[in-house]
């Protein structure tokens, strides 16, 4: 494959996997993962996302950081390099516009975490004697024209600057700060939680299954919430992949990646069950658990000033590093494939999502009755991403690489910096072509499925039948 000159490199890879892990990591651990948990019963669902990570997650994962590393392209250049088709490509730019789109939402919930990193300093918990001033604080903030909007602009601004600098001088320097720095005070916010008195409810919650609450439809969200958190499906890990160098193993860093993504992932958990048990809280409350509901645990704990501001920090963190990725996307898109210069790039992308990003904004005040298909246009923007565009492009990988490109070829590439693997143990790479050729897309098409509300009007009719 023909290198272009000017492409950067990550520094080692180190630098890959914390960039890859920072990706990954982001609100979709720390806000998601703990409300679809409280609302999906607790250990039943986390076993069977952890299932999913492990069985699909993995398997994908590996194979779009290796289309990106054998092309050393954006995901469109990438599609373009492997075939002829003119459909493949299509692909690619799907998944740079479901980038551009999902930036657009997250962004709006970074920007809260960023306006109650204030919020916490600013003492404004301490008011926080039931929950219904918490919920009506949160609303009023939201209902605020200049706050949202405000916050939204912070936080595209604080992400872009790391994409300005660059792969290795922003991205990857940028996630060596402060990936370590999320770890610790995530740490500190877990222990802080094991040691409250009664804390110890919410462990049994994670971590006690209760089998009665399994539904299909909890296998499927599952499924969902895995592809979500570990960037999959829209040419994030394909383009971070890209900046790898043939000497580097992918089968290690993925697993690495992954096992990072769902450390964190259960980390936050504990870190958010503990105190919400030990403070008497409501573990199904839902996408407000993190805004609503936790600044009131904060004000019932000892420390919980410190802790606050902490939390809200940590949580910023983790959106920018992901929002890189998001935008890094757009970016090696039109680097590569438009001759663009990275800072003209930067500039125009970030600030049209930023644009993009202002309905998403209003759709909590001003434009909260404008609907389409029922949804808000927040609403909307997050449905079509991530239950629409990221199962659909995960699917088209997975056949890509399963079919059309080949598994031959893909093994012959993932052979490059795993010798070891290929020539100890040869079973564990069948089981990765295996996973990939079939247990995924069937998997990730019964997802689809059940985003498009189809696959419950099939069980409707099939249990009628029956
Ligand atoms: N994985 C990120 C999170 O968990 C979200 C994300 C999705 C980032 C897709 C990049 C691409 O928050």
């Amino acid at each position: 494959m023909p290198q272009l000159n000017e492409r950067e490199q990550w520094g080692s890879k180190l630098g890959f996997v914390l960039a890859a892990a920072g990706s990954a990591i982001g609100l979709g651990n720390i806000w998601k993962f703990p409300y679809v948990v409280g609302q999906n019963g607790g250990a039943a669902f986390i076993i069977i996302y952890l299932l999913c990570v492990a069985m699909i997650g993995l398997p994908v994962v590996i194979a779009e950081i290796l289309v990106g590393r054998t092309t050393q392209r954006n995901p469109v250049g990438a599609f373009k390099a492997l075939s002829k088709s003119k459909f493949w490509p299509l692909v690619g730019g799907m998944g740079v516009l479901a980038g551009f789109v999902i930036l657009s939402f997250y962004a709006v919930v970074a920007g809260w975490s960023v306006g109650y990193i204030y919020e916490a300093a600013a003492g404004r918990f301490a008011e926080f004697k039931t929950p219904e001033i918490a919920g009506n604080h949160f609303n009023n903030l939201t209902a605020n024209v200049y706050w949202g909007i405000g916050m939204l602009a912070l936080f595209m601004i604080m992400s872009m600057t790391f994409v300005y600098a660059g792969v290795k001088k922003g991205i990857e320097n940028g996630s060596k700060i402060m990936m370590p720095i999320l770890f610790l005070l995530l740490i500190i916010v877990m222990i802080r939680g094991l040691t409250l008195e009664g804390g110890d409810k919410g462990l049994e919650f994670l971590f006690n299954p209760d089998w009665s609450k399994v539904t299909g439809t909890t296998i499927l969200e599952a499924l969902g919430q895995s592809f979500f958190t570990l960037s999959l499906g829209m040419g994030a890990m394909l383009t971070y992949g890209s900046y790898m160098t043939r000497k580097d193993n992918i089968p290690s860093a993925a697993v690495e990646i992954v096992f990072l993504d769902t450390l964190i992932a259960l980390i936050a958990g504990v870190a958010i069950f503990t105190a919400v048990f030990a403070t008497g809280q409501n573990a199904a409350e839902g996408p407000g658990l993190i805004f609503q509901t936790l600044p009131i645990v904060f004000t019932k704990m000892p420390g919980g000033y410190i802790i606050a501001i902490l939390f809200f920090i940590l949580l910023t963190i983790a959106a920018i590093t992901s929002a890189i990725s998001l935008l890094e996307v757009v970016t090696a898109y039109f680097i590569d494939e438009k001759k663009w210069k990275r800072h003209n790039a930067v500039l125009v992308f970030g600030g049209l999502a930023f644009i993009i990003g202002i309905p998403s904004a209003l759709s909590f005040n001003l434009m909260k009755d404008f609907t389409l298909f029922g949804l808000n246009f927040f609403d909307l923007a997050n449905y079509l991403s991530a239950n629409i565009m990221l199962p659909l492009g995960g699917l088209l990988l997975a056949i890509f690489v399963g079919y059309i490109w080949g598994i031959d070829k893909a093994f012959s590439e993932l052979k490059n910096g795993a010798e070891k693997l290929f020539e100890k143990s040869k079973l564990r790479v069948k089981i990765w072509a295996i996973l990939v050729k079939y247990l995924a897309p069937v998997l990730i098409f019964l997802v689809l499925l059940q985003s498009l509300g189809i696959l419950q009007k099939l069980l409707d009719f099939f249990s009628e039948i029956i």
